[in-house]
């Protein structure tokens, strides 16, 4: 016998709390190890106590490692920013884990999908660094780093390894960012070399929409940056049966948080025909990752046995209420003579992302961008062509370029990349002087990018028709 795991849970709003309740119950007659901490999250929350995330919650999440959570309503507009965001930043859970399988007795196009996708859970576009550069020109950064890209990386092999998986596709799209992806796939080749025992492969993002949606049952673990996931994931959970059966963890080095990826279904809230399986799915998940896989297998079957048996709740076509799919789960719980050897709980190792590498030493400056708004389109902005050790080499349009001429018949908007290259390394005091001159030619410049060489290796990359 095992000493019982404790684990965070947090019924939520909506539907969370019925759901919820349906896999506390199944936990309870499939004795499954483990002892609920309860703790609150979400609208309700933010109404009895005046916060959405009350610190006991975070607080009891650091002390057990792992939560279950039902969903929590956000609010649109005014009130609080989404419950999950929050956790997923405070806790540094750089992962998303989503298995995506077929399941019995649930329509869909395909049989036979089992695939896994780990998604970047931090960076990308979802640092929120945006900016309104012209009143037409907006951008985000996309920021993607050697530090993130390892630690999801590594997460994607050791789930594979502990799961018996035996394929990582790494997904991107390198061929375009090839500084962004590029630096991800780097470091997914390097992460590769510790696992020969795993096939390691990459593919471009759009190619594998399109293979996910002819032959799904290639795949096996797919690893991605954070946009990618979060579409490629919603994809997945699409070719299974959608909203109702699709589960999600999120992962940190010490911490996770398993959920369902749905919503609260506020339309259906309380009305006792919510469908657990999702959030089922999530807590067998979250089974795995503490060690007690065992356990959740056994709930599979009768899961399985279920869905089988044409028990369904009406999501699924079916007419089964919560609390009658839920019973019928647990009147099909397999003997425990049945059940095989309780795993060990062991915990995912997962090493602390490497120290920074220090630029200084290697790297040198020779120019800048200087990104310029001009608003008289049927001419050029009258950039200076030289200042000091800076040339204008180029300047471009939404990425194309338009300087040295000739000029292509392009839709040109009000901004303008101005790059400026020195022969020899450079200090900044001249990218400074670059900036006086643009100024007192009366031209807004918005922003500068710095643009740096490792060796003969430029650290930035060419415009479309730069030579
Ligand atoms: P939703 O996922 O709650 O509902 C979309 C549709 O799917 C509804 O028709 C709903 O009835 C149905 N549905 C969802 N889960 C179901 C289940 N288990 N069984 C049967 N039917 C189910 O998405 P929606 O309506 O966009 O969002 C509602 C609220 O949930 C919002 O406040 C949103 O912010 C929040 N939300 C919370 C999430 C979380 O806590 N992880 C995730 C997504 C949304
Ligand atoms: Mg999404």
């Amino acid at each position: 016998m095992i000493s019982p795991r404790r684990v965070t849970l947090i019924r939520g709003d909506g539907i969370g709390p019925e759901i919820t309740d349906a896999v506390v119950r199944i936990f309870d007659a499939a004795s499954v190890p483990v002892e609920w901490e309860e703790a609150h999250a979400g609208l309700a929350c933010f109404e009895r106590h005046g916060t959405p995330l009350p610190q006991e919650t975070l607080d009891s999440i650091l002390r057990t490692g792992v939560a279950l959570k039902g969903p929590t309503t956000t609010p649109i507009g005014e009130g609080f920013k989404s419950v999950n965001v929050t956790i997923r930043k405070a806790l540094d859970l750089f992962a998303n884990v989503r298995p995506a399988k077929s399941l019995p007795g649930v329509v869909t196009r395909f049989g036979n999908v089992d695939l896994i996708v780990v998604r970047e859970n931090i960076e990308d576009t979802y640092g929120s660094i945006e900016h309104r550069q012209t009143p037409d020109v907006a951008q985000t950064l996309r920021i993607i780093t050697r530090q993130g890209s390892l630690l999801v990386h590594r997460y994607a092999f050791e789930l594979a390894r502990r799961l018996g998986r035996r394929r990582v596709t790494c997904v991107h799209k390198a061929n375009i960012h090839k500084h962004s992806d590029g630096l991800f796939l780097e470091c997914f080749r390097q992460v590769a070399k510790d696992y020969p025992d795993i096939v390691a492969d990459d593919l471009i993002v759009d190619n594998t929409c399109m293979q996910l949606v002819i032959r799904p049952e290639t795949f096996d673990v797919l690893v991605l940056p954070n946009l990618f996931g979060d579409i490629v994931s919603d994809l997945c959970a699409g070719l299974v049966g959608g909203l109702g059966v699709a589960p999600g963890g999120n992962i940190g080095r010490h911490h996770a948080v398993f959920e369902a990826v749905h919503g609260s279904a506020p339309d259906i809230a309380g009305k006792g025909i919510a469908n657990p399986t999702a959030l089922l799915l999530s807590a067998l998940q979250m089974l795995d990752h503490i060690g007690l896989g065992s356990y959740g297998r056994r709930i599979e079957q009768a899961l399985y046995a279920t869905l089988k048996a044409n028990i369904r709740t009406r999501d699924l076509g079916g007419d089964a209420t919560t609390r009658q799919f839920t019973d019928a789960i647990i009147a099909r719980l397999p003997d425990v003579s049945e059940q095989g050897e309780v795993a060990i709980p062991t915990t995912l190792d997962i090493p602390p992302p490497p120290p920074p590498t220090p630029s200084a030493e290697r790297w040198t400056l020779v120019g800048a961008d200087v990104f310029v708004e001009w608003n008289a389109i049927e001419q050029l902005p009258p950039m200076p062509p030289r200042v000091g050790p800076l040339e204008l080499t180029m300047m471009s349009n939404r990425g194309t370029k338009v300087y040295p001429p000739p000029v292509p018949p392009i839709t040109m908007v009000n901004w303008y990349r101005c790059r400026y290259i020195a022969q020899q390394p450079i200090s900044s005091e001249a990218i400074h002087a670059l900036l006086a001159e643009v100024e007192r030619l009366g031209i807004r410049w918005m922003q500068v990018e710095l643009l740096t060489r490792e060796g003969d290796i430029p650290m930035y990359s060419k415009a479309q028709g730069e030579a």
